[in-house]
């Protein structure tokens, strides 16, 4: 079973004036997926506090997927996918640019989403929007490839079949 952690990047979540109906959002879905979702936070848009909490959840609790909603966009505050890039050693973008292409049909707005996905060590990350509409229609198309793609990087399935 992968163990999962869910990180919502929100000022108002963090303050208690937002209720976090996206982090409940990608727990369900996980755990209908039969994922476990170790720890779930939300923590204001600070750069230094997201990097610290995806450090925290990839070195010290060894999760094999970190999964981020909100703090995608152009908002000043928006700074999930830098605290992402400076967590991953390895970028793997074709998550993130799966979400956006899906997402284009959807709404031309998903063109908004500056969204980014990696690999620190062992563990995947992969930002999702903020909504909990978004992050529905996000996890639930790229599900299956992240599913394979966690098998791979830890070692439980060779490469893909050709
Ligand atoms: N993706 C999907 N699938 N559905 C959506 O409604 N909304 C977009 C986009 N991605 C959307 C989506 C919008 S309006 C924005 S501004 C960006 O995600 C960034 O979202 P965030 O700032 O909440 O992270």
């Amino acid at each position: 079973m992968f163990k999962v952690g869910i990180i919502t990047a929100s000022d108002k979540g963090a303050m208690g004036e937002r209720e976090d109906i996206s982090g409940r959002v990608i727990r369900e879905l996980m755990e209908s997926s039969g994922y476990r979702v170790e720890r779930a936070i939300i923590l204001p848009d600070e750069e230094n506090a997201l990097l610290k909490e995806m450090i925290y959840m990839a070195d010290e609790l060894n999760l094999d997927l970190i999964l981020t909603t909100g703090g995608t966009g152009f908002s000043k505050r928006d700074v999930t996918p830098e605290a992402t890039m400076k967590a991953c050693n390895r970028m793997a973008n074709g998550i993130a640019e799966a979400i956006r292409y899906y997402s284009l049909s959807i709404t031309p707005r998903a063109m908004l989403s500056r969204a980014v996905s990696g690999i620190r060590g062992d563990t995947l990350i992969v930002n999702l929007p903020g909504s909990p509409k978004a992050v529905k229609e996000s996890l639930e198309y790229v599900m299956d490839s992240i599913y394979h793609g966690l098998e791979i990087l830890t070692g439980r399935a060779g490469d893909c079949a050709r």
